[in-house]
């Protein structure tokens, strides 16, 4: 891999559909002199999530969507490789959006400024993506402040063995509740039982999977944190127990779709459900409270963290389809480059 130039995924088209390399110019820019006030960081790893196809569209969304010709946004984990920047020293292993590139260019203006991890960290870097990260999190406070859950409930959780099904899952348990997980197919579903501690599996590719979902829920379902949409999500409200609560966290099974996803309400006004959709970022005053409890739950063996790790950024913009094919397990992650030791 050379060293010298910056590679870059930027943004040529909105995918129609599934998401195709052709939707990307992927470049080599040189790497930045820096101004004062900047610094450049080397990114180590990429995260591929869901909400990427989210930006990558002008649907109505949370943050600007990226513009045609800006270099694809994307969170991730990087090293300050040069800095004329107080605030970032050569050595640093920062957390934030770094983009589809090799190289971040640091400037003081920047609309989300990176988070400097703790030096010497316990965990892997790659954890501080997954359990630890902004998919943790999402699962942390989705569950516990939306969902509240009480021991004895029984939580259904959608994409239940990806990055933020799975930690929903363990957390659920570790409060004491009954957990059901709906995957894609018998192997994951094996995996979430046995990895994961879930009491039930749903297979939704199953032709059976909706018996599945009665037998797995017979007492009906007090949380569920909803992570599909669709038809999943339309099978799972009826079955919901009288002011049952409802974390809208996503709805891939329609980030590809090119009609409106419509959905029936029915269900909400007869079982009182209370629906709350959330972002991430919507916490993030609350982020090192949610970082600590997750941190404190991995050392202590009850939160395992998984993650599915792709060499190289030149195949990112193949491996985001990953999580609409469901061929990932827990946290999506592109490997860019090792740590320098400093
Ligand atoms: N609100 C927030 O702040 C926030 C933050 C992070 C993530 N999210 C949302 O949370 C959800 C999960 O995200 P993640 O990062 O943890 O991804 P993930 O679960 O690791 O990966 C996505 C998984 O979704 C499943 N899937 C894909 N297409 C599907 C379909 N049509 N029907 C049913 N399942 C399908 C696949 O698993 P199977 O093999 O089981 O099909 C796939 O592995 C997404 O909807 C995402 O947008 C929201």
């Amino acid at each position: 891999m050379k060293n010298d130039v910056n590679r870059q995924f930027r943004l040529k088209n909105r995918p129609v559909g599934r998401i195709k390399d052709s939707d990307f110019d992927y470049v080599e820019t040189p790497i930045p002199e820096l101004a004062d006030g900047e610094a450049l960081v080397r990114n180590l790893y990429l995260s591929l999530d869901p909400t990427n196809r989210i930006w990558m569209s002008d649907m109505d969304q949370y943050l600007p969507p990226v513009a045609i010709g800006e270099i694809m946004r994307g969170g991730g984990i990087g090293q300050v490789v040069a800095s004329k920047s107080p605030h970032h020293k050569v050595g640093d292993i920062v957390n934030g959006l770094v983009g589809w590139q090799d190289y971040l260019h640091v400037k003081p203006d920047a609309m989300f400024p990176l988070s400097t991890l703790p030096k010497d960290l316990p965990i892997p870097l790659t954890t501080m993506m997954a359990a630890c990260g902004m998919t943790g999190l999402t699962a942390y406070f989705g569950l516990l402040e939306l969902g509240k859950p009480k021991a004895g409930d029984t939580v259904v959780v959608s994409a239940a063995a990806g990055a933020v099904g799975s930690v929903v899952g363990q957390i659920a348990k570790i409060k004491g509740c009954r957990t059901v997980g709906i995957a894609g197919g018998a192997e994951k579903c094996r995996l979430i039982k046995e990895e994961f501690g879930f009491d039930e599996a749903v297979d939704y590719k199953a032709a059976d999977w909706r018996e599945q979902l009665e037998r797995a829920t017979p007492n009906g379902i007090d949380v569920n944190f909803e992570n599909v949409g669709g038809e999943i999500m339309e099978a799972i409200m009826p079955r919901m127990n009288l002011y049952g609560r409802m974390p809208l966290c996503g709805m891939i099974s329609g980030y590809n779709a090119t009609e409106p996803v419509k959905a029936d309400f029915n269900p909400i006004l007869m079982r009182r459900i209370g629906i709350q959709g959330f972002i991430v970022l919507d916490f993030a005053a609350k982020y090192g409270e949610g970082a600590a409890q997750l941190a404190q739950w991995v050392a202590e063996g009850k939160l395992k963290s998984k993650e599915t790790i792709v060499d190289g950024l030149e195949k990112a913009a193949t491996a985001v389809n990953m999580l609409f094919d469901g061929t990932n397990v827990g946290k999506l992650i592109v490997k860019i480059a090792d740590p320098a030791t400093v």
